[in-house]
Protein backbone atom coordinates (compact mmCIF):
# COMPACT_ATOMS: atom_id res chain seq x y z
CA UNK A 1 0.00 0.00 0.00
CA UNK A 2 1.04 3.40 -0.55
CA UNK A 3 0.90 6.02 1.81
CA UNK A 4 2.47 9.54 2.45
CA UNK A 5 4.88 9.27 5.19
CA UNK A 6 5.50 12.75 6.93
CA UNK A 7 8.21 13.31 9.51
CA UNK A 8 7.41 16.92 11.52
CA UNK A 9 11.03 17.93 13.01
CA UNK A 10 12.02 21.14 14.98
CA UNK A 11 13.97 22.30 11.80
CA UNK A 12 12.50 20.33 9.12
CA UNK A 13 9.59 18.90 8.10
CA UNK A 14 10.25 15.65 5.69
CA UNK A 15 8.10 13.80 3.71
CA UNK A 16 7.85 10.73 1.04
CA UNK A 17 5.22 8.36 -0.61
CA UNK A 18 6.46 5.18 1.15
CA UNK A 19 5.28 1.45 -0.04
CA UNK A 20 4.41 0.11 3.43
CA UNK A 21 4.85 -3.44 2.33
CA UNK A 22 8.53 -2.97 1.99
CA UNK A 23 9.36 0.20 3.67
CA UNK A 24 10.55 1.75 0.58
CA UNK A 25 10.89 5.51 -0.27
CA UNK A 26 8.65 5.15 -4.13
CA UNK A 27 8.87 9.17 -4.40
CA UNK A 28 11.47 11.59 -3.54
CA UNK A 29 11.83 12.89 -0.35
CA UNK A 30 10.65 16.29 0.27
CA UNK A 31 12.38 18.79 3.02
CA UNK A 32 10.75 22.24 3.81
CA UNK A 33 12.45 24.15 6.58
CA UNK A 34 9.68 23.92 9.78
CA UNK A 35 8.13 27.55 9.91
CA UNK A 36 9.13 29.56 13.16
CA UNK A 37 6.79 30.11 14.92
CA UNK A 38 5.80 26.57 14.48
CA UNK A 39 1.99 26.98 15.24
CA UNK A 40 -0.76 24.31 13.98
CA UNK A 41 -1.79 26.49 11.32
CA UNK A 42 1.80 27.31 9.53
CA UNK A 43 2.76 23.48 10.30
CA UNK A 44 -0.09 22.07 8.62
CA UNK A 45 0.16 24.13 5.54
CA UNK A 46 3.75 22.89 5.43
CA UNK A 47 2.45 19.26 5.45
CA UNK A 48 -0.02 20.33 2.77
CA UNK A 49 2.53 22.31 0.30
CA UNK A 50 4.80 18.77 0.60
CA UNK A 51 1.54 16.61 -0.28
CA UNK A 52 0.99 19.18 -2.87
CA UNK A 53 4.26 19.29 -4.35
CA UNK A 54 4.15 14.92 -4.10
CA UNK A 55 0.69 15.30 -6.30
CA UNK A 56 -0.47 12.77 -2.95
CA UNK A 57 -3.95 12.21 -3.10
CA UNK A 58 -4.30 9.73 -0.66
CA UNK A 59 -3.69 8.70 2.93
CA UNK A 60 -1.21 10.12 5.65
CA UNK A 61 0.92 8.82 8.31
CA UNK A 62 2.53 11.66 10.50
CA UNK A 63 5.32 11.31 13.17
CA UNK A 64 4.63 14.26 15.45
CA UNK A 65 7.03 15.34 18.71
CA UNK A 66 5.04 15.06 21.49
CA UNK A 67 2.66 12.37 23.26
CA UNK A 68 -0.26 12.03 20.83
CA UNK A 69 -3.49 10.39 22.66
CA UNK A 70 -6.36 9.48 19.66
CA UNK A 71 -4.81 12.23 17.47
CA UNK A 72 -4.39 14.98 20.29
CA UNK A 73 -0.45 16.63 21.37
CA UNK A 74 -0.62 16.25 24.96
CA UNK A 75 3.43 17.74 25.74
CA UNK A 76 4.70 20.34 23.73
CA UNK A 77 8.48 20.69 24.96
CA UNK A 78 10.31 21.49 21.71
CA UNK A 79 7.17 22.56 19.80
CA UNK A 80 5.09 25.57 20.02
CA UNK A 81 3.19 25.72 23.02
CA UNK A 82 -0.27 26.56 21.09
CA UNK A 83 0.16 22.67 19.82
CA UNK A 84 -1.08 21.77 23.36
CA UNK A 85 -4.36 19.76 23.26
CA UNK A 86 -4.73 20.36 19.68
CA UNK A 87 -6.21 17.89 17.86
CA UNK A 88 -3.03 17.29 15.58
CA UNK A 89 -4.83 14.72 12.90
CA UNK A 90 -8.09 17.06 12.29
CA UNK A 91 -5.76 20.07 12.02
CA UNK A 92 -3.68 18.29 9.57
CA UNK A 93 -6.49 16.62 7.52
CA UNK A 94 -8.11 20.35 7.58
CA UNK A 95 -5.38 21.59 5.72
CA UNK A 96 -4.81 18.76 3.61
CA UNK A 97 -8.19 17.39 2.78
CA UNK A 98 -6.76 14.44 3.38
CA UNK A 99 -7.04 11.67 5.77
CA UNK A 100 -4.15 11.76 8.49
CA UNK A 101 -3.29 9.69 11.16
CA UNK A 102 -0.46 11.14 13.66
CA UNK A 103 1.46 9.30 16.21
CA UNK A 104 4.45 10.41 18.36
CA UNK A 105 7.74 10.64 16.30
CA UNK A 106 9.70 8.01 18.15
CA UNK A 107 7.33 5.47 18.46
CA UNK A 108 6.87 5.61 14.71
CA UNK A 109 10.58 5.47 14.08
CA UNK A 110 10.79 2.42 16.09
CA UNK A 111 7.63 1.05 14.67
CA UNK A 112 9.93 1.02 11.11
CA UNK A 113 12.96 -0.23 12.64
CA UNK A 114 11.01 -2.97 13.92
CA UNK A 115 9.20 -3.72 10.71
CA UNK A 116 11.87 -3.53 8.20
CA UNK A 117 15.22 -2.42 10.32
CA UNK A 118 17.60 -3.40 13.03
CA UNK A 119 14.61 -4.50 15.48
CA UNK A 120 13.77 -7.29 12.82
CA UNK A 121 15.29 -10.56 14.71
CA UNK A 122 14.38 -8.90 18.47
CA UNK A 123 11.62 -10.28 20.62
CA UNK A 124 11.47 -9.46 24.21
CA UNK A 125 11.95 -5.82 25.45
CA UNK A 126 13.46 -3.75 22.70
CA UNK A 127 13.90 -0.07 23.32
CA UNK A 128 14.31 2.77 21.05
CA UNK A 129 16.64 6.37 21.44
CA UNK A 130 16.03 8.56 18.71
CA UNK A 131 18.73 11.71 19.57
CA UNK A 132 18.00 14.64 17.79
CA UNK A 133 16.71 17.97 19.16
CA UNK A 134 14.79 16.29 22.06
CA UNK A 135 15.05 12.74 23.01
CA UNK A 136 13.07 10.31 22.04
CA UNK A 137 12.09 6.69 23.35
CA UNK A 138 9.89 3.89 21.96
CA UNK A 139 9.48 0.75 23.83
CA UNK A 140 8.39 -2.85 22.39
CA UNK A 141 7.71 -5.50 24.40
CA UNK A 142 7.31 -8.49 21.80
CA UNK A 143 6.85 -6.29 18.86
CA UNK A 144 4.35 -4.35 20.94
CA UNK A 145 4.47 -0.88 21.12
CA UNK A 146 3.87 0.51 24.37
CA UNK A 147 2.96 4.30 23.37
CA UNK A 148 4.32 7.61 24.56
CA UNK A 149 6.95 6.49 26.65
CA UNK A 150 8.33 9.89 26.60
CA UNK A 151 11.60 9.13 29.02
CA UNK A 152 14.05 11.73 27.69
CA UNK A 153 12.25 13.86 30.49
CA UNK A 154 13.55 11.44 32.94
CA UNK A 155 15.42 13.28 35.80
CA UNK A 156 18.97 12.59 36.31
CA UNK A 157 20.20 12.17 40.16
CA UNK A 158 20.25 15.97 40.02
CA UNK A 159 16.47 16.57 38.80
CA UNK A 160 18.06 17.34 35.54
CA UNK A 161 15.89 16.62 32.48
CA UNK A 162 18.20 13.87 30.67
CA UNK A 163 16.85 15.75 27.06
CA UNK A 164 18.23 19.13 28.29
CA UNK A 165 21.75 17.37 28.98
CA UNK A 166 21.94 14.20 26.61
CA UNK A 167 19.81 15.42 23.33
CA UNK A 168 22.39 16.43 20.05
CA UNK A 169 21.03 19.91 20.81
CA UNK A 170 22.15 19.59 24.14
CA UNK A 171 25.64 18.74 22.98
CA UNK A 172 25.83 21.64 20.31
CA UNK A 173 24.21 23.94 22.86
CA UNK A 174 26.42 22.88 25.81
CA UNK A 175 29.61 22.71 23.27
CA UNK A 176 30.71 19.68 24.44
CA UNK A 177 32.95 17.31 22.68
CA UNK A 178 31.63 13.84 21.80
CA UNK A 179 33.80 12.33 24.47
CA UNK A 180 32.13 14.64 26.89
CA UNK A 181 28.78 14.16 25.73
CA UNK A 182 29.68 10.64 25.05
CA UNK A 183 29.58 10.03 28.96
CA UNK A 184 26.19 11.55 29.81
CA UNK A 185 24.48 9.84 26.72
CA UNK A 186 26.00 6.25 28.47
CA UNK A 187 24.57 7.67 32.31
CA UNK A 188 21.34 8.12 30.14
CA UNK A 189 21.42 4.65 28.58
CA UNK A 190 22.36 3.33 32.15
CA UNK A 191 19.74 4.89 33.50
CA UNK A 192 16.99 3.10 31.48
CA UNK A 193 18.70 -0.01 31.32
CA UNK A 194 18.27 -0.36 35.04
CA UNK A 195 14.67 0.72 34.96
CA UNK A 196 13.38 -1.51 31.56
CA UNK A 197 16.20 -4.09 31.09
CA UNK A 198 16.03 -4.41 27.57
CA UNK A 199 17.00 -7.33 25.30
CA UNK A 200 18.45 -4.92 23.18
CA UNK A 201 18.59 -0.57 22.84
CA UNK A 202 18.64 0.70 19.07
CA UNK A 203 19.68 4.42 18.68
CA UNK A 204 18.30 6.16 15.77
CA UNK A 205 18.06 10.22 14.89
CA UNK A 206 20.65 12.27 13.68
CA UNK A 207 23.49 11.42 15.85
CA UNK A 208 23.17 8.29 15.84
CA UNK A 209 24.59 7.95 12.25
CA UNK A 210 27.99 9.33 14.50
CA UNK A 211 28.06 5.86 16.39
CA UNK A 212 31.55 5.74 15.89
CA UNK A 213 31.92 9.03 17.99
CA UNK A 214 30.76 7.07 21.31
CA UNK A 215 30.72 3.62 20.71
CA UNK A 216 33.69 2.82 22.63
CA UNK A 217 31.80 4.88 25.65
CA UNK A 218 28.66 3.30 25.71
CA UNK A 219 29.00 0.59 28.77
CA UNK A 220 25.31 -0.78 29.07
CA UNK A 221 25.00 -4.60 29.25
CA UNK A 222 22.30 -4.70 26.47
CA UNK A 223 23.79 -5.02 22.96
CA UNK A 224 23.42 -1.47 20.90
CA UNK A 225 22.68 -1.26 17.70
CA UNK A 226 22.08 1.82 15.33
CA UNK A 227 18.43 2.30 13.35
CA UNK A 228 19.31 0.56 9.64
CA UNK A 229 16.90 3.44 7.99
CA UNK A 230 18.96 5.93 9.86
CA UNK A 231 16.43 9.64 9.14
CA UNK A 232 14.28 8.00 7.08
CA UNK A 233 12.90 5.31 10.02
CA UNK A 234 10.17 8.52 10.89
CA UNK A 235 8.67 8.92 7.43
CA UNK A 236 8.21 5.18 7.18
CA UNK A 237 7.41 4.32 10.26
CA UNK A 238 4.85 7.61 9.65
CA UNK A 239 3.16 5.46 6.78
CA UNK A 240 3.47 2.18 8.98
CA UNK A 241 1.76 3.41 11.63
CA UNK A 242 -1.18 4.96 8.91
CA UNK A 243 -2.09 1.49 7.83
CA UNK A 244 -1.88 -0.29 11.40
CA UNK A 245 -4.52 2.75 12.40
CA UNK A 246 -6.89 2.54 9.33
CA UNK A 247 -6.73 -1.56 9.70
CA UNK A 248 -8.04 -0.61 13.09
CA UNK A 249 -10.58 1.94 12.72
CA UNK A 250 -11.77 -0.39 9.61
CA UNK A 251 -11.92 -3.90 12.06
CA UNK A 252 -14.02 -1.21 14.60
CA UNK A 253 -16.59 -0.64 11.41
CA UNK A 254 -17.06 -3.95 10.55
CA UNK A 255 -20.69 -4.85 11.24
CA UNK A 256 -21.00 -7.52 14.08
C1 LIG B 1 9.12 15.09 23.05
C2 LIG B 1 8.84 13.70 22.54
C3 LIG B 1 9.62 13.45 21.25
C4 LIG B 1 11.09 13.77 21.43
C5 LIG B 1 11.87 13.61 20.13
C6 LIG B 1 10.61 15.30 23.17
O1 LIG B 1 10.87 16.60 23.60
O2 LIG B 1 8.51 15.29 24.31
O3 LIG B 1 7.47 13.54 22.31
O4 LIG B 1 9.45 12.11 20.86
O5 LIG B 1 11.25 15.09 21.90
O6 LIG B 1 11.41 14.47 19.15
Amino acid sequence: MQILGVDIGGSGIKGAVVDSVTGELTSERIRIPTPQPATPQAVSETVAEISRQLKWNGLIGCGFPAAIQQGVARTAANIDDSWLNCNVQDTLQKATGLPCYVANDADVAGLAEMRFGAGKNYQGTVFMVTIGTGLGTALFVNGQLVPNTELGHLLDHKGREWEHRASDFARKNDDLSWDKWAERFNQYLTHLEQLFWPDVFILGGGASKKFDKFADAISVNAPVVTAESLNQAGIIGAAVFAQLAQKSVDMTQLPS
